[in-house]
């Protein structure tokens, strides 16, 4: 929510550095872009709302924005509506000063209040603007533009990552509190961002920046420092994916490239971690993890990763719960010993994080499930396991939710006190291939066709396949903006077949031929009987196929495997009827990838 980028060192290459990373960036929100430059003396800004793209033309009819320093921003709005003025960068009354900010800022309002008093008149509806008033003020009050800075920053409450210009100093401040920044080292230039992908493609060596540090740029180098201006000694870490990653090679949208990269992303999540020959799961990281109950905490996407996690567990006889992180950071359940595993493909979410946080305030053990290496949770939970899956761009989440749910099968296994499922150790070897063979053949495209002008989707699966249905419900929303539910299949008749019409195609996942599959298939029975079209995801066990009007295939293989199996066709479904509604795919509308505000 929210990408920041700054850089300093890159000469004539400032603005156009800027605007690459935001276009790195503009998965965490695209409703307003801006960027600040210093150099020459002087500092100018070019703000725009709407996409980058309006703020690529707005910058080409300015001849003076120019600098060897700059900061820049896209927005996902939190105070005020998507405009010009609430677009970042927000400046003092001298226009001396510019700011970039992600997070909120809690005590926002007092601290307006106070400086109107004082006669600073404020340009837009945002919380951020406060803060280079507050560094005018600091600078009127004959401070350096540093400790200006730092004054401000001391008067916030809230999260925030921040980044700060100055006219007439080659510098860019930084200061970081509850929201994500990392520093990229070139042999040249500085950058600062949100994530690595905004500048992926000029380094490899990164510096992540903890709570309460500041940092400070300049054409010598970087230092970060805490709260006191104490120096830290700080790690240059190196990412080990290509910038490559990071764009569409060739494909229309970033979720149909990372749709794709499944076989490659689950692949990487099982390398070393599966010992086919002797029968086991290593997840050495996780060694000195003791866990003898779960709670399973997350939002979105990966919520319904964890409720297939929990399932697993519970399966093999962990007592396991899967909790929607907002509610458990503010109601937890009194269990005391539970290890407390935070699902997140960012690691940066603050609902999610402030579950965890909950969790160790509690004195519980915690575990990070998650795709970013170097994120908050990543870093502050006790544990930590990749999913591997690399970089994701697209806003609804794909092949992270795929390598969550095969982390998880890894964690089920590694923890299980039995023996090792030597049947799903098989199966999931097979995993990637078996991907590959629903790419290659999959009938998603016709199904979305078909179904375009319909009212409404109703998604059913019953266990492993009901966070399957609500995750393929979640997708059809988030990317078409059709109305799509996804239910346990046995819930479908206490209330919801009254919503069952022609036109409402009910997507059933039917796995196997066992007593699930048997039950699924009266469900689908039932709405068949309404005239309901029916689209059946299966792996052909069962007789479904004769009452469906589609059939969607999905390998023959263990049914932990098969609900990952299944959610890769409902992805392609939701993918094919946005691209033919002409949807927004990679940016829904209101949505970011990563939401780090509670
Ligand atoms: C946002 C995204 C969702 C995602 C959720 C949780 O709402 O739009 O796609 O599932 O955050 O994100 P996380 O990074 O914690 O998995």
């Amino acid at each position: 929510m929210c990408g920041i980028i700054g850089c300093v060192g890159c000469g004539d290459g400032t603005l156009s550095t800027l605007l690459h990373g935001l276009s790195k960036l503009e998965y965490r929100g695209y409703d307003s872009a801006g960027v600040a430059l210093v150099g020459d003396g002087s500092l100018r800004v070019a703000k725009k709302a709407g996409k980058l793209d309006a703020l690529e033309a707005a910058v080409e009819e300015r001849a003076d924005l120019a600098g060897t320093v700059g900061i820049g921003h896209t927005r996902w709005s939190t105070h005020g509506p998507p405009t010009d003025d609430n677009a970042h960068p927000h400046q003092d009354c001298t226009k001396r000063v510019a700011v970039v900010h992600n997070g909120i800022i809690e005590n926002y309002q007092s601290l307006r209040d106070e400086l109107a008093e004082s006669g600073h008149e404020f340009d837009s509806d945002t919380d951020t603007e406060v803060v280079p008033h507050l560094v005018e003020a600091s600078l009127e009050a004959g401070r350096d533009p540093e400790a200006a800075f730092r004054d401000a920053v001391a008067r916030l409450e809230g999260s925030f990552a921040l980044a700060c210009v100055v006219e007439g100093t080659e510098a860019v401040f930084v200061a970081r509190n509850d929201s994500p920044l990392v520093l990229g080292i070139g042999d040249d230039a500085t950058y600062l961002a949100s994530d690595v992908p905004a500048f992926r493609e000029f380094t490899d060596r990164v510096v992540y920046l903890e709570d309460g540090e500041f940092a400070r740029l300049t054409a010598d180098g970087w230092s970060v420092s805490d709260v006191d201006g104490t120096l830290r000694e700080k790690t240059v870490d190196t990412v080990d994916w290509d910038p490559e990653d990071t764009g569409k090679s060739g494909y229309d949208h970033f979720m149909l490239k990372e749709i794709h990269e499944q076989p490659r992303a689950l692949r990487q999540c099982l390398q070393g971690r599966v010992d086919e020959l002797g029968g086991s799961v290593t997840l050495e990281e996780l060694d000195d993890l003791d866990l003898e109950r779960a709670h399973l905490v997350a939002a979105g996407t990966s919520y319904h990763a964890a409720v297939y996690g929990a399932q697993l567990l519970r399966d093999d006889g962990v007592p396991a719960q899967a909790f929607l992180s907002h509610e458990y950071a503010t109601s937890p359940p009194p269990t005391e010993d539970a290890t407390v595993i935070g699902v997140s493909q960012s690691g940066e979410t603050a609902d999610t994080l402030a579950a965890t946080r909950e969790a160790q305030r509690r004195g519980a053990e915690t575990l990070a499930v998650t795709n970013t290496v170097g994120s908050t949770m990543a870093r502050e939970c006790d544990h930590v396991c990749y999913i591997r899956s690399g970089p994701e761009i697209g806003v609804a989440a794909t092949k992270t939710f795929a390598g969550q749910q095969t982390a998880l099968n890894l964690l089920t296994q590694h923890l299980s006190p039995g023996p090792v499922d030597r049947d799903l150790i098989a199966a999931l070897r097979d995993l990637p291939s078996d991907v590959q063979a629903i790419l290659d053949e999959t009938d998603a495209e016709a199904v979305g066709e078909t179904y375009l002008d319909s009212d409404a989707y109703f998604f059913i699966g019953r266990a492993l396949n009901y966070p399957v249905a609500m995750e393929g419900a979640l997708k059809m929303k988030e990317i078409t903006y059709k109305h799509a539910e996804g239910f346990a299949a046995g819930e479908l008749k206490h209330g919801t077949l009254a919503l069952v019409t022609p036109d409402t195609p009910v997507i059933a996942n039917v796995i196997g031929d066992g007593e699930l599959a048997r039950k699924t298939v009266g469900n689908v029975k039932e709405v068949e009987a309404r005239d309901a079209p029916v689209v059946a995801v299966t792996d052909g066990q069962s007789d479904v196929e004769r009452y469906a009007n589609h059939v969607l295939e999905v390998p023959e293989t263990h049914p932990r495997a098969a609900a990952i199996l299944a959610n890769i066709q409902l992805q392609l479904v939701a993918y094919h009827t946005a691209a033919k509604l002409g949807r927004s795919i990679d940016k829904p509308r209101n949505l970011a990838k990563s939401v780090t505000v509670e």
